[in-house]
């Protein structure tokens, strides 16, 4: 199977799954409800649950047993965007080509979807049939890249750098802890599951595929415009965030981009099987949206 029918293959999956749960909740308010599934909804390439089910692949597991988790892991994606385009934070007006969450419902039940998102997922994770102990070991490492050692501290980091003249390469990958611990986290998942195959090479490849995506989010938010990033360009430079830009330079940053691409690469030629995950490197270092 080629990549793109590969990739199609899983984001139906992905959407099957969605429609399971957050889709067909029932109780009130359905307030909540709206804004949640407007948060998860649309626009979005969904690289973290592709990349869950990718890896299980990879590993000789059924896309099956890690259902929830990819979900889970969008769940949070999505929320971690939610919070990101708030006023206290990024405050910006467009993702995923339309409005904001918070633009849309109001701050309050932008800030409260992000909230059930979070909890959702873990709540989805846990209803699992026959959870096992693999699952416990796969959603505390889910919450673990998600949290305060994970996403969340590199947004911290990268509402602490703001304005500063900082430009060393260990600040902005404190930074970009926002960006591969979610990547990573699919990558893990899928391995814990299948007894820890590969793990450190996940490991690192998420790390690379990250740090990678983060700088070419970082190169598209200079070059990109509305129509076809969904979000609104030039944000970076406006508010003075510690970017790769900012660190190297455009053209530095498009040769960290590359070193990252062709390490990612490196890491892959030694996991059996690995063709789908090598091809998706190669589509995010190539990417426009
Ligand atoms: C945007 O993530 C935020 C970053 C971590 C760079 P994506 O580029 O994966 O956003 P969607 O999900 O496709 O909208
Ligand atoms: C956001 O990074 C990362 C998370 C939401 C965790 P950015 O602030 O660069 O993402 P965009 O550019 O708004 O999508
Ligand atoms: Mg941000
Ligand atoms: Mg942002
Ligand atoms: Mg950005």
């Amino acid at each position: 199977m080629n990549y793109v029918n590969q990739y199609d293959k899983y984001l139906n999956l992905f959407n099957i799954e969605l429609n399971k749960c957050i889709l067909s909740i029932k109780e009130k308010p359905s307030v909540l409800k709206d804004a949640m599934v407007y948060a998860i909804s649309g626009g979005g390439k969904r690289i973290r649950p592709v990349l869950c089910y990718g890896t299980a692949e990879v590993l000789g597991l059924d896309c099956s047993a890690v259902n929830e988790f990819a979900v889970a892991v969008e769940m949070i994606h999505s929320y971690s965007l939610v919070h990101d385009d708030l006023p206290a934070m990024d405050n910006d007006d467009y993702r995923r080509g339309k409005l904001s969450t918070h633009k849309k419902f109001g701050e309050a039940y932008g800030i409260l979807a992000g909230d059930a998102l979070l909890n959702y997922a873990h709540e989805y994770c846990l209803s699992k049939k026959d959870f096992s102990l693999k699952d416990a070991k796969a959603l505390k490492l889910l919450s673990e890249y998600a949290g305060y050692n994970g996403m969340i501290a590199g947004q911290v980091y990268d509402m602490q750098y703001e304005k500063k003249p900082v430009v060393n390469e260990k600040e902005l990958y404190e930074v970009y802890n926002k960006t591969y611990k979610l990547i990573t986290a699919p990558l893990l998942i899928a391995s814990i599951l299948s007894d820890n195959k590969y793990y450190e090479e996940l490991k690192e490849f998420g790390f690379h595929l990250g740090s990678m995506f983060q700088i070419v989010d970082d190169i598209m938010d200079v070059e990109g415009d509305l129509a076809l990033i969904g979000k609104t360009p030039n944000k970076d430079i406006a508010v003075d965030k510690l970017t790769s830009i900012k660190v190297f330079g455009l053209d530095g940053a498009r040769k960290k981009a590359e070193y990252h691409y062709n390490s990612g690469k490196m890491v892959l030629s030694k996991i059996k099987n690995s063709e789908f995950l090598s091809a998706l490197n190669d589509a995010m270092f190539i990417r426009n949206k």
